[in-house]
């Protein structure tokens, strides 16, 4: 294994890695210690391009930008962010030489990928107590490889959590959900999940049903399951305090919740109101918690979806105590417009405020939370994961690497902007190089309004992502693909999908097993200049490629062909068109109704027919898209 390992100070055990590897006797000379943190500083060349970070903005390249390692729970993803909800400190410097680095260490990191100085990066950690490696290879995909060996194999779902999963905040109950799978039936289109969002709680409070809303759920499990129809509930991090609550009370009592500064059980505010928090990083916490799933998997749930576990604060009591007092103060004052915005801030920073991280804290009160924040999505997935029963699909918002191992991740909060389908596009290799191959977005944008020819256009990218999750905020358009007109445009690309799965499913398999990854930059595996500038297209497996259409108002695109390929279109169970076409670039079109899909020269992927979802799926290979 061509990696070196550089420990400075004394690391928190993140357990983000699965092989002990000897620490080399000196440490590299770009790493200083400066005011008691890490500091990294590296000069690059001309040349040189950058990959990797896992779930954050930018392209694939991610020179030229700021980042942040904080997981966050940030509903707004524009292109300024910094940090998103997983915090992935693996990349690679990919130039003259290539060489991945990580940097394990569970606080906050700072990244500047030569934004402020274009030739230099520097890194900053939070912290002067981490290990650092250095990973060698021939070439990028050795890198990955190399690396995620390190990092143990990535977590597989079922293959039913290939089939198409259809969500939205909230089917709040029965008659719901009833409606959602009538409308997939009505209209013959293919439909493996609908997602139970936190309305099917009682009162939001973890590993309770509101049987009004959802009367006999067990039996209902078994109903839906008939017809090839699973139910995913949502679990969040934060369990209610309230007394006569079970799962708060064992909480309370078996000291499993994570404490405040003065030794008490840390309270702060999400959906349920006043909420106490898992120690996810204590090892009982971890498996009482995880074990609690058992009362849904009880009742038939095969799979779940976990939130909230950065973990999102809306309030703690003293943030807003503190914030009503500075406002009753200033009430009747003539302000200036400083103040002004001052006092008009005082409530939207109690979200997730670093005073109420700083106050929460870790096993028995050794670590506060923000030295640590980073492990505690990673901590809960790893619970649940090891307690759940095999082949159980588990997927979570807040990651770090290591929680590759026990779950999947959907990346967040994303809108129904144009933007977003890209966003998601370029995604796909980062999170893959950090372990994450059970992956995908809120397919047609969570917030806002999502436009018929947004969500069908997102299907055709998302139709390639093992995680196909059509999913949308409370009070938005509805964006089930039977509610929009002629949806049978919709049958077609999702019918696609289906096609698909056989493939989808190995591929996904395979890069879990041998560390390789589903989703690569062109750049990876041609060196041509235009190859490496791409960032609207990426490598499916080693035999395609994939070409989404991301703009509005468009009948196709320009994709770049780094070889000779050939372009198909699939569009429901046919294969509508097949074209040899010469290594350049090209304007291909693609109509609402179709996948695009280019195969490479000596390639093939196999297809099976269409199915209404995974269990009543015929996964004989019928035909070959050869390249
Ligand atoms: C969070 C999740 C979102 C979910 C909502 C309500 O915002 O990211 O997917 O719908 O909470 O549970």
């Amino acid at each position: 294994m061509n990696i070196k390992k550089y420990r400075f100070g004394e690391p928190f055990c993140t357990d983000s890695t699965v092989i002990d590897l000897p620490i080399e006797k000196e440490s590299p000379d770009y790493i200083s210690l400066k005011e008691d943190n890490l500091f990294i500083s590296m000069s690059l060349n001309d040349s040189d391009a950058i990959y990797g970070l896992g779930e954050q903005m930018g392209g694939i390249n991610k020179r030229g930008r700021k980042y942040r390692s904080f997981c966050s729970d940030d509903p707004c993803h524009t292109e300024e962010k910094e940090a998103l909800y997983g915090a992935h400190n693996f990349f690679i410097i990919s130039g003259e030489t290539t060489v991945g680095y990580f940097i394990d260490f569970p606080g906050t990191v700072h990244y500047d990928m030569g934004f402020t100085v274009e030739d230099e990066i520097t890194i900053s950690l939070e912290g002067k107590d981490a290990d650092f490696y250095v990973i060698n290879g021939e070439n990028e995909l050795e890198v990955v490889k190399n690396f995620r060996e390190l990092i143990g194999k990535s977590y597989m779902p079922p293959m039913w959590a290939f089939g198409y999963q259809q969500s939205r905040w909230s089917y709040a109950n029965k008659e719901q959900v009833d409606a959602v799978v009538d409308g997939y039936e009505k209209a013959d289109i293919p439909l493996d999940s609908v997602i139970l969002d936190i309305d099917y709680m009682d009162h939001y409070k973890d590993f309770t049903i509101d049987d009004k809303a959802f009367p006999n759920f067990e039996s209902y499990v078994a109903e839906l399951k008939k017809k090839g129809i699973r139910l995913i509930p949502i679990i969040d991090a934060g369990v209610r305090c309230e007394d006569g609550f079970d799962v708060y009370e064992e909480g309370v009592k078996n000291n499993y919740f994570c404490k405040d500064r003065n030794g008490d059980d840390f309270k702060a505010a999400v959906w349920p109101g006043i909420c106490c928090f898992p120690d996810y990083l204590k090892a009982d916490t971890r498996k009482w918690f995880g074990d609690k799933f058992h009362t849904l998997t009880d009742k038939g749930i095969e799979g779940f979806w976990i939130d909230m576990n950065e973990p999102a604060l809306f309030f703690s009591m003293e943030g807003f105590k503190k914030a009503v007092d500075f406002v009753k103060q200033y009430n009747g004052e003539d302000l200036d417009c400083w103040d002004f915005f001052e006092y008009r801030d005082q409530f939207s920073k109690l979200s997730n405020s670093i005073d109420d991280y700083k106050n929460m804290h870790h096993l028995d009160g050794k670590y506060s939370h923000y030295d640590v924040h980073n492990l505690y999505g990673y901590m809960m997935t790893r619970g649940v994961g090891e307690c759940l029963p095999k082949d159980t699909l588990l997927f979570s918002r807040a990651s770090c690497i290591g929680s590759h191992r026990y779950g999947g991740i959907w990346t967040g909060d994303n809108t129904s902007w144009w933007s977003h389908i890209l966003l998601n596009l370029r995604m796909l290799p980062s999170l893959n190089m950090c372990g994450y191959i059970y992956t995908g977005a809120d397919c047609g944008g969570f917030n806002g309004n999502a436009s018929r020819e947004l969500v069908i256009r997102w299907m055709q990218l998302s139709v390639f992502t093992p995680l196909f999750r059509n999913h949308s905020a409370i009070g938005t358009r509805n964006q089930e693909a039977y509610a929009f007109s002629n949806n049978k445009e919709f049958k077609d690309v999702i019918e696609v999908r289906y096609r698909l799965i056989p493939y989808l499913y190995d591929l996904a398999k395979k890069c879990a097993e041998n560390n390789e990854m589903m989703f690569k930059p062109l750049a990876f595996e041609y060196k041509d200049a235009l190859s490496k500038e791409t960032d609207d297209q990426v490598l499916l497996g080693d035999e395609a490629m994939i070409t989404p259409v991301y703009e509005q108002n468009k009948s196709g695109r320009t994709v770049y062909l780094p070889e000779e390929m050939t372009f198909y279109k699939l569009s429901g169970n046919k294969v509508v068109h097949k074209e040899k076409l010469e290594k350049g670039v090209h304007f291909v079109n693609v109509a609402l109704n179709e996948v695009p899909l280019f195969v490479r020269k000596g390639k093939k992927i196999p297809l099976c027919n269409t199915g209404k979802n995974v269990d009543n799926l015929d996964t004989t290979i019928v035909e070959y898209l050869e390249g």
